[in-house]
Order: structure tokens, then sequence, then C-alpha cells
């Protein structure tokens, strides 16, 4: 996506006339805890400023006009007659509709027009910026009522029934929730959330491999599946086990036997995972962001290793950056199979990182394509 908030406000007058309102929703980073949001683990994600805007306006009858600049898309249809779409781009947005009316809120028409900032396909939830941000326009055009979480989990469930990816609630609950200037550590059990300063002396840095994640919804799919058996498997030895996040690394050990070796492999990553984020939460607040960084590289290395949802590129960004001087972590972010590292540098190697990096992308056959991000409020009316 590439249109600015005043191209987005231009293609509504074009179109339609005066916008009743325009709203910005971002993307999001996460420092640490991946792929631990779907086994009710722990995260630490935060918006960014970059991000999807749209502008909206209701109608007097019952259609819908979607406008998506960036794509040149344009799709009509009717409120009462919601169903998955073939090309994927509308998705996001019809499946939030749709769960409004499953639960029962009363729609009007509407006209809406995005576009955006945010790289797509590029792990920083350009799927979660798009439902939460058409759910939050329409909470606040047709007055539902509904708070900030539940906006999220609308846009999680749109995800699941019309886009077909199980995700977990980290990306929504990031764009929605957070806050100017912090990192937002997420329970994802009891969807409790506690603010941490992100400190000035650091910078966020994306390193984008512009690999395409072909692989990334079934191999996603896959591996939240391997999860659950996992739980199966040790619910038989204590019936209180609702999900990875209650699993002991020695009690997941002592049951090695029963488990394939993939799934094994997945289920101590994941038990691992949240103990880094525990132990990255509490570095923060000592002020260590060295060994904050430490477990930020070790998040890659069981991502790559054990979860095997890295490849090639994401391995010699991670690699190359750990290595250069100011680098205190590099990972892989997101769902993985492609998209960006996310690297904490210290403010003043920043320039240095950035020509560091260049020797990197050449390895990989890619031109250098490095944004530096800030964490941001998240959606919000313009
Ligand atoms: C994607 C999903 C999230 C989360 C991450 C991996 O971004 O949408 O719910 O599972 O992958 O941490």
């Amino acid at each position: 996506m590439s249109s600015s908030t005043d191209a987005v406000i231009a293609g509504f007058r074009a179109e339609f006339g005066e916008p009743a309102l325009i709203l910005r929703s971002p993307g999001r980073v996460n420092l640490i805890g991946e792929h631990t949001d779907y086994n009710e683990g722990f995260v630490l994600p935060a918006a960014v400023d970059r991000g999807v805007t749209m502008a909206l306006r209701p109608r007097s009858d019952r259609t819908f006009v979607l406008r998506a600049l960036d794509l040149d898309k344009r799709l009509e249809g009717q409120i009462d007659a919601l169903a998955p779409h073939p090309d994927r781009w509308p998705n996001y947005l019809l499946g939030v509709m749709d769960q409004l009316r499953k639960a029962r809120f009363k729609l009007g028409g509407f006209e809406l027009v995005y576009g955006g900032d945010l790289p797509m396909g590029a792990g920083m939830s350009s799927s979660a910026a798009l439902e939460c941000g058409l759910a939050f326009g329409l909470n606040e055009l047709f007055k539902l009522g509904l708070n900030r979480q539940r906006l999220a989990q609308i846009g999680q469930a749109a995800e699941h029934t019309f886009v077909g990816v199980k995700c977990g609630i980290m990306d929504q609950m990031a764009s929605m929730l957070s806050r100017k200037d912090q990192l937002m550590r997420l329970d994802c059990r009891d969807l409790s959330v506690n603010y941490v300063p992100m400190r000035g002396d650091v910078k966020i840095f994306l390193c984008d491999t512009q690999v395409e994640r072909a692989l990334a919804e079934s191999g996603y799919n896959e591996r939240r599946a391997s999860c659950e058996a996992g739980v199966a498997i040790l619910q038989k030895h204590d019936p209180a086990i609702r999900s990875l996040r209650d699993v002991q690394l020695d009690f997941l050990y002592a049951h090695r036997d029963e488990f394939d070796g993939v799934t094994f492999r997945r289920c101590r990553y994941v038990v691992e995972e949240n103990l880094r984020v525990i132990a990255a939460c509490e570095a923060l607040e000592d002020g260590d962001l060295g060994e904050f960084g430490q477990l930020m590289n070790l998040s890659h290395y069981g991502l790559s290793q054990a979860y095997q949802v890295s490849c090639p590129e994401l391995d010699v960004l991670a690699d190359a950056a750990s290595k250069l001087p100011g680098v205190l972590g590099s990972r892989m972010m997101g769902a993985g199979f492609g998209g960006c590292t996310i690297n904490l540098v210290e403010a003043s190697a920043a320039e240095a990182f950035q020509e560091g990096m260049i020797e990197a992308f050449a390895r990989i056959h890619r031109k250098p394509l490095i944004h530096m991000c800030a964490p941001t409020q998240g959606t919000e009316l313009l």
C-alpha cells in the first residue's frame, strides 16, 4: 500500500463526496513471543507508524461499496447477502461485516475508500489493520457501542471465517489497543494488557526479505494443529491443561516418548518462547537491553530450527544483523516463511546498521529494504 491520507480523502471525494469519518488503523511489530498467541501465551507487540487510512460514509439503503485505492479495485454488494469473495482483498472487510451481522448488530449501507503505507505481505499485519479499521469505523458510523477488545475479536473471527487463517489475537489487539511510545505485553489467555515504555535510545528496524509468504497459510494452520495435538497428548495426564500455556518444560520432556519428533519440537518451542517473553519483560524492567536482545536472538533460533517457520533469506538477514555493532537483537517476525526480520538497534548505531545490512541483502539477491518504525497509538479517528 502506498497512498497517503490526503490521497484517500481525495479518492473518497472524487467518488462519493464528503466522508463522514476518517480513521487510521496501524500495522504492528512484535518484539518477542512468536506463535505463542494461539497457545494462550504471552506476546510483546506494538502498533507502528505505518497503517491503513479509511474514509467512510453511511448510506440510506442496504448497499455497501468497498474501494481499495492502491489495488484499484471496487466491490459493491448488499449488507444482507454477505459471502466470501473469490478474490482475497475484500474478504477481510466482508468478514468483519459478517461477524457484526451474526452478532445481531444493526448495520446499514456505507461507502468506504481505503489505502495506506503498510507494505502488504511483509508480516506487519496489513490484514489486522484492515479488519480493525473497518470494525472500528462501523462501530462509530452505526453507534454499535463495542469496546476495543471486542472489536479486535471481531477482526480475528473475520480472518478465521472469511480469509481462512486460524490466526491468534495478537495482531488485532496490537492494532486496536497500542499506545504511543509503549510496547504492549499481552496475555493471550485473559487478554490483559500491560504497557512497557519503549526506550528512546533504541530504534526498531525491519529488514524486508521481499520473499512472498507463499507457504504461510498452510504452514501456519499446520503449526497450530501440531500444538493442539500436543495438548491432546498431555491432557490425558493432566486434564487441567487447556493449552501449551499450561505446560512446564519438565512435564513435556517426561512425556516425550508419546510424541512424534516434529510435534515434540514444535511444542517445546512454544513452551520455551513463553518463558522467553516473561524473561524479556523482566529484562526490560531492569533496563537490561543486552539480555533482552539475546532473548530475541534465541527466539529466532527456535523459530528457525525447532518451529521451522523461517526461510533461508530470513536466516541470512537475522544472522548478519546480530553480528553488527550496536545491534541488540535480531529475529524473524510474525508468521514467518518470508516477510521481515525485526532488529533492535542502539540509536547511535542506526546509520551504521543500514550500511552494514547492504551486503546481507546482496547475499539474498534483494535490494536493501529497511523500515524504521516507532510504536504508535492504536486505531483512531483522524
Ligand atoms: C500471524 C498471526 C498472529 C500470530 C503471528 C505469529 O501474524 O496473525 O496471530 O500467531 O502470526 O506470532
